[in-house]
């Protein structure tokens, strides 16, 4: 079974002294990118996190698909693959119907074979999130010129007169915006074109007169904030949202227990076995409700948390390809990969 690996050819990262044992995963990671990528010291200037995130990616594929199963696309050259084990090479839109690995490119999930990348990118439309949600969430349009939309200013208006001080903003583009605005009392439904118009400024222009294209959400503490990476419906690795980790920090568990109580203020990063095990129990139940709702959603992230009080909440999905992967284990994500297409081919 063959598999077209997509791998963006970072800069040879920096050095950044580590335990010898992260050392040596180090020089293996490094000897691999210079073997099929290009050579690389170590001590470059390139990003270290991305370098090591890409690097990983490389070494769970070849090592589960097998180098002659891995048809390697670099961002450097997306137009040709050539095959890890062999080195023959083709031309990668030759190759677009193997199933896919690694980074995937596109911005809007449209230009490449995403399915997977789309359902969850609907993520706030399903009633196993909305239900495990611990916020109110709703769609809404910015300024829609379709008046029997829902409209943003309206929901921001309910949200303040029911009380609600703070709202979080998201838009439905993946990736576009997202940000908290707050909601005096008397907040009307006017003076949302200027809180949007305030955050974003002309890039607000491109959301003026949509339906559908913000998720406004009720803004509540989010601690502990936890990746779970899932493949086949199974949660398979996991890793607290630490953003200046990478698999190198992994502590061996599958489901690694370092967490960060609050990641927008960059807080301490403690070991939390309890924490990290409620929040795998609950994001397993919210897999297995999404599995009966969203039969067609296999493969993804889902991001969870602790409320304020403690009680656990669907951050967000995400596309499992392109997600950062923090300090999981990406070879757990490869081996189910690969299980499953091993189990299709019998
Ligand atoms: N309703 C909310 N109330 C308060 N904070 C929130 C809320 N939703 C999200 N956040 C915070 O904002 C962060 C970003 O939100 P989210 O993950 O939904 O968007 P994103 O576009 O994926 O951004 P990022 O790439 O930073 O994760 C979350 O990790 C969380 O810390
Ligand atoms: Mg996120």
């Amino acid at each position: 079974m063959s598999w077209l690996v997509s791998i963006v050819d970072r800069a040879d990262p920096e050095s950044r002294p580590a335990p010898a044992a992260v050392e040596a995963r180090k020089t293996q990671l490094l000897s691999l990118w210079s073997r099929y990528v290009r050579p690389v010291t170590g001590c470059g200037d390139g990003d270290f996190e991305d370098f090591y995130e890409q690097a990983v990616r490389l070494e769970a594929a070849l090592g589960s698909f097998g180098a002659d199963n891995v048809w390697l696309q670099l961002s450097s050259n997306r137009e040709t693959a050539v095959n890890a084990g062999t080195g023959e090479r083709r031309r990668a839109s030759d190759l677009d119907h193997l199933p896919l690995y690694g980074t995937q490119p596109s911005r809007r999930h449209e230009d490449v074979d995403m399915e997977q990348a789309r359902l969850a990118a609907s993520y706030y439309r399903y009633g196993a999130f909305l239900a495990r949600a611990g916020r109110r969430v709703e769609v809404c349009g910015f300024l829609p010129d379709d008046p029997s939309a829902r409209d943003l200013g309206d929901v921001l208006a309910g949200f303040a007169a029911d009380g609600i001080r703070r709202a979080f903003l998201k838009t439905t583009r993946v990736k576009y915006a997202a940000f908290p605005v707050d909601l005096p009392e008397g907040f009307a439904r006017e003076d949302a074109g200027q809180v949007v118009y305030g955050e974003l400024d002309f890039g607000a222009m491109s959301l003026e007169g949509g339906t559908e294209n913000i998720i406004a959400q009720e803004f509540v503490p989010m601690h502990y904030e936890y990746r779970v990476f899932v493949v086949g419906q199974t949660a398979v690795t996991a890793a607290g949202c630490i953003e200046e980790f990478t698999p190198l920090d992994n502590n061996g568990y599958r489901f690694d227990n370092k967490l960060r109580r609050n990641r927008q203020d960059k807080s301490a990063v403690e070991v939390e076995p309890a924490v990290a095990g409620i929040l795998t129990g609950f994001a397993r139940n919210a897999v297995d409700a999404l599995a009966v709702e969203v039969p067609g959603l296999t493969d993804y992230v889902i991001d969870v948390a602790l409320d304020a009080e403690g009680k656990p909440l669907i951050v967000e999905l995400n596309s499992l390809l392109n997600s950062g992967l923090y300090a999981s284990q990406p070879v757990r994500v490869t081996e189910a990969m690969a299980g499953r297409e091993r189990e299709l081919v019998l």
